[in-house]
């Protein structure tokens, strides 16, 4: 190993690279917020939070999250801790969202599953479980809100074993619960802290390590310690061991419990966290797998985020570095097309400011500016071609038809459409015998057809009516040479092509999509594809 790259293996090893999963509202701002005041970035508390006009000057980018008062992109978030270097994806926190927030996944090597421990496992974090699960990367959760009444704990550790099929460990247990909540217990450590409520959260909460063992002076009362010795008894002959490989194939889910407005349980967590949490590994690509210390530096695209400066049209491709060192000013070439690229504009956020950075590690992620050449999946390489292994395209959930009033401008909008879908904003679809010229847009959130109008109205000038298909689910044919037109005949199901001409069939209800299933049962139907590829990613 040359000096160099054992240089990128230190500062690899030193990455943690991580999103949090979760429904809208159970707490992911807010964790987030304390996980930067944890992390030393922010001194007080309650400066990311609010949906205010402070927020949007610096991190709501586009016009219609202006308008909603959303946050419609992938934030990166880079933190040290503990002498690492926390990256934490932040997703879009909206009860809408995109495919963008699955590719997030992609980039990350850890999930943070974040629960309201009132509410247990909510849909959108079904929809997101499942997506870690697909790339088997390990998942730690945390049951936000412990100072409000919730669910039993115990009943939690069941849900999570019961609803996502994965068994679920304490690593931590709450120490009462809404207004008797004093703390957490350190399962692996075997202490017992209490915290103190103050300041509303704004700032970091004293912490006190007190024993769990029959003392006079202890702060926590008596009755309090036997309640707990008791549960943690019951945990020790009924719950889950924790076993490290398991948890690192995504088959087991450590737990902790805690209270992110009030800190409390804040800080254990994020010490465990950042153990647990692995550092960047070799990522596979269809060379192989590709060693972190390079020989040289490769990555690749896996979102891409247009005008974040309305007075320029730029975009941003955010590039996740898999090996070897990223240096502004370097020349990269683009696996797709060959040409090299000099990345001399580079941009990584920290805490929720942009700032220009010199150089990145695996682990990272880094914003590269963009004359609109790149598309998400795409690799970057620096000496030798490599090819990531492609993104998955996920299944859409809703549709619209696309309809142009002014028939002079479509080939305007054929070009926004296609370079939108391009950047992963929606799927553009065609009826596969094409009986309707009008596209067809798909979108794992319908935010993305606001989105999208108004990208095409500003950055096209094409006025376009979308009208809302009935479609709910879609699935990819993934048997090859199928006689389409037989399908869709037999099936009485749309069928459609995708921007890789790949055959896809929509359903309107979860019945119809049986019925073909029972009646059709030679059709492989799956739920995501590999982009550009022929081979079918599983469902
Ligand atoms: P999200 O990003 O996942 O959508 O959730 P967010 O952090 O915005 O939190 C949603 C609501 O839950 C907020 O209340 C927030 O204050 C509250 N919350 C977050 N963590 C905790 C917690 O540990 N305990 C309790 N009791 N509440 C928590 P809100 O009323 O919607 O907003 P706000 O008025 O507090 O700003």
């Amino acid at each position: 190993m040359t000096p160099e790259q054992a240089q990128v293996a230190r500062e690899a090893a030193r990455r943690r690279t991580f999103a949090i999963i979760s429904h809208p509202d159970a707490g992911k701002t807010t964790l987030t917020e304390k996980l930067l005041l944890y992390g030393g970035v922010i001194r007080e508390a309650g400066s990311v939070r609010g949906r205010g006009a402070a927020k949007h000057a610096t991190s709501d980018w586009m016009a219609i999250e202006k308008e909603r008062g959303i946050s419609v992109s992938t934030s990166v978030l880079q933190f040290p801790f503990q002498g690492l270097c926390v990256n934490l994806l932040d997703t879009p926190g909206h009860d809408d969202f995109s495919e963008d927030t699955y590719r997030t996944l992609v980039a990350a090597d850890c999930a943070v599953m974040l629960l309201d421990a009132a509410k247990g496992v909510e849909p959108q974090t079904i929809k997101l479980f499942k997506v870690c699960r697909m790339r088997r990367i390990p998942i730690v959760t945390f049951v936000n809100k412990m100072d409000r009444w919730g669910r039993e704990p115990l009943e939690l550790l069941d849900e999570i074993e019961e609803v996502l099929g994965i068994p679920a460990t304490a690593a931590t247990w709450p120490v009462g619960m809404g207004e008797t909540f004093r703390g957490v217990f350190d399962r692996w450590s075997e202490s017992l802290l209490l915290f103190d409520r103050g300041a509303g959260g704004a700032r970091r909460v004293p912490q006190t390590v007190a024993s769990l063992a029959a003392d006079a002076a202890s702060p926590l009362p008596e009755s309090a310690r036997r309640t707990l010795r008791a549960e943690l008894d019951l945990l020790e002959t009924a719950g889950y061991p924790f076993d490290q490989d398991l948890f690192l194939a995504g088959e087991v889910t450590p737990v902790f419990f805690g209270s992110a407005i009030t800190n409390f349980g804040v800080e254990p967590f994020l010490e465990r966290f950042v153990e647990l949490c692995p550092p960047p590994g070799p990522r596979k690509s269809d060379g192989g797998p590709v060693p972190i210390e390079g020989p040289a530096c490769s990555g690749f695209v896996f979102k891409i985020q247009a005008n974040m400066n309305p007075k320029h049209r730029d975009r941003i491709a955010f590039v996740r570095v898999c090996a070897g060192r990223f240096e502004r000013g370097m020349t990269i070439v683009h696996e797709r097309t060959g040409k090299p690229l000099n990345v001399n504009r580079v941009m990584q956020l920290q805490s929720r400011e942009r700032a220009t950075v010199d150089e990145a590690f695996p682990g990272d992620i880094v914003g590269v500016w963009d004359g609109g050449q790149l598309a998400v999946g795409d690799s970057l390489y620096e000496a030798e071609p490599i090819r990531y292994e492609a993104l998955p395209r996920f299944s859409p959930e809703h549709f619209v038809r696309v309809r142009l009033p002014d028939a002079l401008r479509r080939k305007q909008l054929r070009k926004g459409l296609e370079q939108l879908s391009e950047e992963g904003a929606v799927q553009l679809l065609s009826d596969h015998a094409l009986r309707d010229p009008d596209p067809i847009l798909g979108a794992v959130g319908p935010l993305q057809f606001d989105v999208v109008r108004h990208r095409l109205r500003d950055e096209y000038g094409v006025e376009a009516t979308f009208s809302p298909l009935p479609y709910r689910h879609a699935r990819w044919i993934a048997n090859p040479g199928v006689d389409l037109d037989d399908v869709a005949r037999r099936s009485n199901v749309a069928v459609c092509l995708d921007a890789d001409g790949k055959p896809l069939m929509l359903f309107k209800s979860d019945f119809e999509m049986s019925w073909v299933a029972k009646h059709c049962p030679e059709l492989e139907l799956v739920a995501a594809v590999r982009a550009g590829a022929t081979a079918a990613a599983g469902a």
